[in-house]
């Protein structure tokens, strides 16, 4: 089942139109990533699924009604939204910035609660800037400041949460804790993500239902053990790789290609690779076919 969809979207800037006819189903409770290359129209699909932009054509569907005829607060009570490059308002603290994600739950007769100050508690502890409630979002670092951004959308306590790049600013420790956090949301909530990522390595160990984009339409999606192949990297990205088991988690490894060494780096299908630089023998199965990539 899917609460939120979109149906034919087509979405533009002023005459240029950037996502064609999109059929998408965002599963219930799982995580879904979006991964595709640069400008290829994932921050325009996501902007659009949280009602940041209007449709050319078509629709996005929240249990079956447009978004389009939905009340901005109704919205706002059932998907949070993090921009790629979210903007804040000057000289405002870290704690009053989380605290807008309570915007959608308050209205006149009920003001600041004690829900309200848990849950803005409880956003800023998950996301480690609970230490940085009183200094000033703009006197933060990058992953600082991403993280006070994440806390502000969690604090917002939506079933569904589509983020565009959460990870961007964050050093590996930070990257892998906002990703963990993603899917302990997911699993011991039940929350809807949306998430866009550029690692496609994180995008498959993470992803329960990934979607591969590329100039404004959807090349491949499905559970990332069947997407991601070093065909559709070519296809996608323009690169050639090879696809291997991730050692820790089983799902598939991008490993690109090293032209520099003079050869395409990248053995045919079947081959085994031995690689004993460095005194290290190591052996390396080749999962799927590269060779096809497209020249870029
Ligand atoms: N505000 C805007 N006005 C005009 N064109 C825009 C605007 N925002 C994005 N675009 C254009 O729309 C296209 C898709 O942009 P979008 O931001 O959706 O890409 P993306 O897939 O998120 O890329 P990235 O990986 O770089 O974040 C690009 O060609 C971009 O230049
Ligand atoms: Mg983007």
């Amino acid at each position: 089942m899917s609460r939120l969809s979109a149906r034919e979207l087509t979405l533009a800037y002023e005459d240029r139109t950037v996502v064609r006819e999109l059929d998408l189903a965002i599963p219930d409770g799982r995580v879904t990533v979006i991964v595709g290359p640069n400008a290829c129209g994932k921050s325009t699909t996501l902007r659009a699924l949280g009602r940041l932009m209007k449709p050319k054509g078509g629709a996005v569907l929240l249990d079956g009604t447009s978004l389009a005829k939905l009340p901005t607060k109704r919205i706002a009570q059932q998907i949070g939204l993090l921009p790629q490059t979210p903007v804040a308002p000057e000289a405002i603290t870290v704690a009053d910035l989380v605290s807008r994600g309570r915007q959608p739950h308050q209205s006149w007769w009920q003001q600041w609660s004690d829900a309200d100050e848990r849950a803005v508690t409880e956003a800023m502890e998950r996301t480690d800037v609970a230490a940085l409630a009183e200094r000033n979002v703009d006197e933060l670092s990058g992953g600082q400041r991403q993280r006070v951004w994440i806390a502000m959308a969690l604090a917002q306590e939506t079933e569904l949460l589509l983020l565009d790049e959460p990870t961007t600013y964050l050093d590996i420790a930070h990257q892998v804790e906002v990703l963990d956090l993603v899917r302990q949301l997911n699993h011991d909530r039940g929350r809807t993500v949306v998430v866009v990522l550029h690692d496609l390595n994180q995008a498959a160990r993470y992803a329960d239902h990934l979607v591969a984009m590329k100039e404004g339409r959807i090349v491949a999606s499905g559970a990332p053990s069947e997407v991601v192949t070093a065909e559709l990297v070519g296809e996608v990205f323009g690169l050639e790789c090879v696809v291997v088991p991730d050692p820790v988690t089983g799902s598939p490894l991008v490993v690109p290609g090293a032209p520099w060494r003079g050869d395409a780096g990248v053995p045919a299908q079947g081959d085994t690779r031995e690689d004993t630089q460095e005194g290290t023998a190591t052996s390396t199965a080749v999962t799927s076919t590269p060779g096809t990539a497209p020249k870029r």
